[in-house]
């Protein structure tokens, strides 16, 4: 006799009510690939009354997604509501604890709670799945659990944020300013209209750099401070000049072992123009990742949106149905490692500085020779004056110099008063 298992879906917003419609239209192929049969019991959102996209039944639909577990018997829990924490954990801890499987995309908060959950998970004897909270319908974390599973992965790196990647390919295609790109993706739908902070100051690559390290690295999800930055401060002037040099800024999310220990890391980067990352353009996402025996992985497609997410979510499904009651993290948990965290100071790195100085004699030198100390050498150097305003843009591409040290040598041109601006600093792929 085939197996039926009762389904719930909390949060009916962007990826909760495609995920229904997804459910509804695919049971049949459902059932033929696992042999299992689904039957949706209970439906969660705030506001019973909004307008949505596809159909649903109003019978089924609590406003309060903890009275489901009182009133239903549930095998599978879908969690679509968002944020690490408030509700979102409750039903999710709740669920484990009453040995629910449970699959959710929200990457904030495997990325801030994931080792208890995945404890509770494993105690429970239930799954914790999590495919679609990085990278969207790419199934990075499937591959990385299952096809390399016995690889020695030494890093991870790529574009983890659709957002941040359509503004930086916008500005330099329209030659429009990161303001009104924005305004642009808040239209599309590509950025929050409401609060697009975390996807554009790092945060939201940041927590997917934490889930991505912790299955690579066979180690627990870490909660070390590391360096963050966003594409906030990218001007479209950057944009131009790195154009000029066969160069194209990209945010990376970047996750390592450095002798031992682990570094992770979002910031933009300057990119070459003609390599793989460097043609990864709008909203997509992609994931390089290095191993042993397998060598140099590349994984490609969309990184959000309500399909893609759908896409990861309903293999999810099927992988529970399948009987494949797994580790979250692959490994179980008791024998996660705790890494000790790579010294920030000593990452290295060619760099971009900008300077925007006043066109006056001796203003190159004081920059040159401030590097100098710092025996921080120029690989190139571009002066650009402007006769009309009396000030010049002065671009030097270094040779490779630590974080600690490029830091020392910048803090004193802030007191400059012929550098009208703190110098713009990106850092160079490889
Ligand atoms: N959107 C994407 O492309 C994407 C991609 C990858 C991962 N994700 C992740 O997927 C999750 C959902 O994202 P989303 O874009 O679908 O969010 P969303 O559109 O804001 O939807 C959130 C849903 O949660 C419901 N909700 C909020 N508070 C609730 C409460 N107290 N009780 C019950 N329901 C509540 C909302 O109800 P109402 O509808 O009634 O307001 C809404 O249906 C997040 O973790 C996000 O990070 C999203």
């Amino acid at each position: 006799m085939k197996k039926t298992y009762n389904i719930a879906v909390v949060g009916l917003g962007q990826v909760g009510i495609y995920l229904l419609n997804e459910l509804n239209t695919k049971k049949k192929s459902i059932e033929t690939k696992t042999g299992s049969r689904i039957n949706l019991v209970a439906i969660s959102a705030k506001n019973i009354k909004k307008k949505r996209k596809f159909k649903f039944n109003k019978k089924i639909f609590y406003t309060n997604p903890l009275e489901i577990l009182k009133k239903h018997k549930v095998d599978i829990l879908f969690e679509a509501i968002g944020l690490s924490d408030g509700v979102s954990k409750k039903i999710v801890e709740k669920a484990l604890k009453s040995k629910i499987h449970v699959i959710t995309p929200n990457k904030a908060l495997i990325s801030k709670h994931g080792n208890y959950l995945a404890k509770l998970a494993e105690k429970n004897n239930v799954n914790l799945e999590f495919e679609a909270s990085v990278a969207g319908g790419i199934p990075i974390l499937r591959s990385i659990k299952e096809g390399l599973a016995t690889n020695k992965i030494s890093k991870i790196y790529g574009i983890l944020n659709g957002t941040s990647n359509y503004i930086l390919s916008e500005m330099e295609n329209s030659n429009q300013k990161f303001n009104d790109v924005l305004i642009k993706a808040q239209k599309l739908g590509y950025a929050e209209p409401g609060n697009p902070k975390l996807d554009l100051n790092g945060f939201d690559a940041f927590a997917k750099v934490r889930i991505l390290s912790a299955l690579a690295f066979n180690s627990k999800i870490s909660n070390h401070k590391c360096l963050m930055e966003g594409i906030e401060k990218i001007e479209l002037k950057d944009i131009k000049i790195a154009n000029q040099l066969d160069l194209r800024i990209k945010l990376l999310g970047i996750t390592e072992l450095k002798k031992n220990q682990l570094f992770e890391t979002v910031h933009p980067c300057l990119v070459n123009k003609k390599s793989y990352i460097g043609n990864v353009n709008g909203v997509m996402n992609a994931v390089i990742l290095e191993g042993k025996p397998v060598g140099e992985s590349i994984l490609q497609g969309e990184g959000a949106g309500p399909g893609p997410t759908s896409s990861s979510l309903l293999s999810d499904l099927l992988s529970i149905l399948r009987g494949n009651i797994k580790k979250p993290f692959g490994t179980p948990f008791a024998q996660l490692k705790a890494l000790k965290s790579y010294n920030i100071n000593n990452y290295t790195n060619s760099l971009y500085l900008r300077f925007e100085v006043r066109d006056r004699p001796g203003v190159l030198s004081q920059i040159t020779n401030r590097l100098a100390k710092y025996k921080i050498s120029v690989k190139r150097l571009i002066q650009t004056p402007d006769k009309k305003t009396n000030k010049a843009t002065i671009v030097i591409i270094t040779h490779k110099t630590s974080e600690i040290n490029s830091k020392n040598c910048l803090s004193i041109f802030k007191k400059n008063e012929n550098i009208l601006k703190t110098p713009t600093l990106i850092r160079v792929l490889g």
